[in-house]
């Protein structure tokens, strides 16, 4: 595969109006989402519940690609249709969170570096065949007291860029994804400093790793004050300040941006990916890579149970057109009136 056909990939990831479902979780924080639901969190379980995820009927209207776990990658349908398959066959690309998640960064115990880099290649070679087109690692960036250092961020910018290299040699899409965290008491002034900070870190070492940047995506967080800052922001501020972070941050080669939602409930982050599209047009398209704003309803209304399937169904395919709307600046809360 040479540059143009990553250029293809990345490009068809951030297609007009479409957007990536992420639905990676762990084994760990799967466990904690299905919690909340009292569902056990068993294969079976968890291949049931990516299984409704991914056959939503008209969900390829809005969904370019779906990031997957190793263990979904590998498991299929009731009927046995492997997973990758299932989402091609909808004209959906697959894709894989290949980081091994976010450790304590030594000597800063409160700080976090993402590993994953061991054996990668190899590991990237597999999921080739087993038919993904992207790939995805997150980088954790706490804000605090004196924190994040200059070496935390400098660390997991070097590990982005390592992998996106690696993802890159071996013909997958890298997602480059540096989340500054929404917990703490911070305003947004203290969040706009340090995503600044991280996206120049991040871009400056996918420079030095030759990094194509137009076979990247960035999936980036939001410049959000800390969900305990006593200065909540409106939606109006949040995507000035993204936007304003971004343009400052974030070379025009890069084919789009995604964003997480990082704790956001659903309605907000749909409203704040629809501001920043009417504040446009901008260097690139501005889409979503939701996990929770995506899943939460979905959860809420599955409960684990098969006759439930359906109406969950409509609940992400609902979520998903607000999400695609929201790329066009044409989301409006009215379209939150809905019955599944
Ligand atoms: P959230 O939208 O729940 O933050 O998850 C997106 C994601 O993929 C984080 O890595």
């Amino acid at each position: 595969m040479n540059a143009s056909d990553l250029e293809a990939i990345a490009k068809a990831m951030v297609a007009s109006g479409k957007g990536i479902l992420a639905i990676d979780e762990s084994h760990a924080t799967c466990k904690k989402r299905f919690d909340s639901i009292a569902v056990e969190a068993t294969p079976e379980n968890r291949r049931a519940y990516r299984e409704l995820l991914m056959t939503v009927p008209g969900g390829n209207e809005f969904l370019s690609g779906v990031i997957l776990y190793d263990e979904t990658m590998r498991q299929t349908t009731a009927q046995g249709v492997p997973f990758p398959d299932v989402l091609k066959q909808q004209g959906i690309l697959p894709g894989i969170k290949v980081d091994t998640g976010a450790m304590k960064l030594a000597g800063s115990p409160n700080e976090k570096i993402t590993e994953g880099l061991d054996g990668l290649r190899e590991r990237l070679v597999e999921y080739k065949q087993l038919g993904a087109c992207f790939a995805k690692w997150r980088a954790v960036i706490t804000i605090g007291e004196g924190i994040p250092s200059a070496r935390c961020i400098e660390a997991n910018a070097r590990a982005l860029a390592r992998y996106a290299a690696l993802c890159q040699e071996n013909g997958l899409v890298p997602i480059v994804e540096p989340e500054v965290l929404m917990e703490g008491d911070h305003d947004i002034a203290r969040c706009f400093d340090v995503t600044q900070e991280t996206l120049h870190q991040v871009f400056h070492a996918l420079h030095s790793q030759h990094v194509a940047l137009e076979g990247v995506i960035l999936k980036a967080s939001m410049v959000i004050p800390g969900g305990k800052c006593a200065a909540q922001a409106s939606v109006q501020e949040v995507a000035a300040a993204t936007v304003r972070c971004l343009r400052r941050s974030v070379p025009a080669a890069v084919p789009g941006v995604v964003f997480l939602s990082g704790g956001q409930s659903e309605e907000i982050a749909t409203a704040h990916l629809n501001a920043m599209n009417q504040m446009g047009p901008h260097a690139w398209p501005l889409s979503f890579s939701y996990g929770r704003a995506l899943q939460a309803p979905v959860l809420r209304v599955w409960r684990g149970m098969k006759e439930n399937v359906r109406s969950a169904q409509s609940a992400l395919y609902h979520r998903e057109k607000c999400n695609s709307a929201a790329c066009f600046g044409r989301y409006t809360p009215q379209m939150e009136n809905y019955t599944a």
